[in-house]
């Protein structure tokens, strides 16, 4: 590429996720308001400078009409976002269906759909088709933008099935594919009716990249078991061709927060909330309204450690902020009820004609709004059942620089596996042991908190999305290379 006035040509990258950063709400015929779009994905991308990145994906809504498509288009250029239009009935059977009934739970251990969720199954095959179909639709809107020499990078358990369709198209293209959630152990892939299509789409890709090394391994040993292929060191082979898999641990862009702390609105607002809380201290909860995230088992913690502390009843606060997420999918609308009911029961057995022990938020904040949250938390619960890494518990530690707060975490959070020795680890499936938890956080020295949070700061600033993103990159293109030189050979 020619280079510009501004510096030398940036490699152009090609991020292909199902949802762009921006969602679109249309105002009018050919009028659109563009939101940011929630999720760790999102927030982690935006921190990458080094590529000149354009983004393919969903813009969250369905454009049935022409006009609309063209000028929703010109609208997202802006933001160097590519639209891939799908239709309602595509979004309800790849989207709500495959990607977030069966593939999501499946991949965080909840099994593929049982009982109530059976009727699913039955449709099974079809969810697949629009599935194939889907991934089939992104592919032909990359192969449209893709000019040699672009990497493409495809993320996540919607587009599995992508990499196979872009070699098709070209088998020169640079292809990676990372997965945003964990990759469960193979004997939990192989109740997957469409595990081995899945997995050899996937291995059409150059780099293959996972979280954690654990993910990257249960992926190498579904390849060895469910196809008998053969892993090595590397990664998984098959017929001379390698796939390279590695884990590339995701991070935040930390000083966008830390900087979000200088902003005179932001202290504004600190200094509010600390009056409004004053006397109690801070607990903090902020997830998707998901059931991956163990918002019901957490608060029923909550509500044990309230049981056990009567001393505690009016000296602490639990703020959960649940983000509403896959709204039309049935099992994450019987969640909110759920939700609902124990919060409700909770506060009206531990409530006061003064205040309640638990704030449940049915929506996000806005960016400041979070960050001055997390400052004047003093302990964020963060206790998700499975997770692929979890940035919230990074989002937290990269504001507590001054209040030096406790992170109490999943063990099962990809997170554990950085933020582990900062943390208290907890089984979130332990109720009694999450109370405890939350006893041991309220009463820690000040001297221990201090030297758990340096542990945690330090990893949060120094392993940030950038990096992330550069190495997953440029490991990409030297594997790419090394494996032009072996067919040479
Ligand atoms: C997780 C997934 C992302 C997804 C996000 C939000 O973080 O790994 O791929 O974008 O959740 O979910 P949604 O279904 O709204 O895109």
């Amino acid at each position: 590429h020619a280079n510009q006035d501004d510096g030398p040509a940036r490699q152009r990258l090609l991020v292909v996720a199902n949802r762009l950063p921006v969602s679109a709400v249309r105002r009018g015929e050919e009028s659109w308001t563009l939101e940011m779009s929630a999720g760790g994905l999102v927030s982690a991308l935006l921190g990458v400078k080094e590529f000149e990145a354009r983004w393919i994906g969903w813009a969250g809504v369905n454009v049935p009409d022409d006009a609309g498509q063209r000028s929703l288009t010109r609208a997202l250029a802006e933001k160097r976002c590519i639209p891939v239009f799908l239709d309602e009935e595509i979004v309800h059977q790849y989207y709500n269906g495959y990607c977030n009934n069966i593939l999501w739970p499946l991949f965080h251990y909840l099994g593929l759909p049982q009982e109530d969720r059976l009727a699913t199954t039955r449709s099974f095959q079809s969810q697949f088709a629009a599935y194939k179909k889907a991934n089939q639709m992104f592919a032909d809107v990359v192969g449209k933008h893709y000019e040699e020499g672009d990497v493409v990078w495809c993320h996540d358990y919607h587009l599995m099935f992508l990499p196979k369709c872009l070699k098709e198209y070209n088998s020169n293209m640079k292809v990676g594919w990372f997965l945003h959630t964990p990759f469960p152990s193979s004997e939990i892939h192989r109740t997957l009716p469409s595990r081995s299509e899945l997995l050899r789409s996937v291995l059409a890709a150059d780099l293959v990249g996972f979280h954690t090394y654990d993910y990257a391994r249960h992926f190498v040993s579904a390849c060895t078991r469910i196809l008998g292929l053969e892993g090595t060191p590397e990664g998984v082979e098959d017929q001379g061709r390698l796939t390279r898999v590695s884990a590339f641990p995701i991070g935040i862009d930390s000083d966008r927060f830390i900087r979000a702390l200088e902003v005179p609105q932001v202290k504004e607002h600190i200094e509010e909330l600390k009056e409004r809380f004053a006397g109690r201290k801070v607990m903090l909860g902020v997830d998707r309204l998901d059931m991956i995230k163990g918002i019901p088992q957490k608060i029923l913690a909550f509500e044990k450690f309230l049981e056990e502390n009567p001393n505690w009843r009016d000296k602490v606060v639990l703020l959960q902020i649940a983000v509403p997420t896959r709204t039309d999918v049935p099992e994450y609308q019987k969640l909110t009820s759920q939700v609902h009911e124990i919060v409700g029961r909770i506060n009206g057995r531990f409530g006061t004609l003064i205040a309640v022990p638990i704030h449940h938020l049915d929506r996000s904040l806005d960016f400041h709004a979070l960050c001055a949250l997390y400052a004047v938390t003093d302990i964020a619960l963060v206790t998700s059942l499975r997770d692929g890494m979890n940035l919230v518990s990074y989002e937290f530690v990269a504001c507590q620089d001054v209040k030096k707060g406790v992170l109490i975490l999943s063990e099962f959070a990809g997170a554990a596996q950085s933020l582990g020795a900062g943390a208290i680890l907890v089984n979130p499936w332990n109720i009694t042991e999450v109370a405890a938890s939350i006893g041991q956080a309220l009463n820690m020295t000040a001297e221990e908190r201090e030297k758990r949070h340096k542990h945690n700061f330090t990893h949060v600033t120094t392993h940030t999305a950038q990096e992330w993103a550069e190495t997953f990159v440029s490991e990409l293109n030297d594997t790419v290379v090394e494996a032009q030189l072996r067919t040479k050979e």
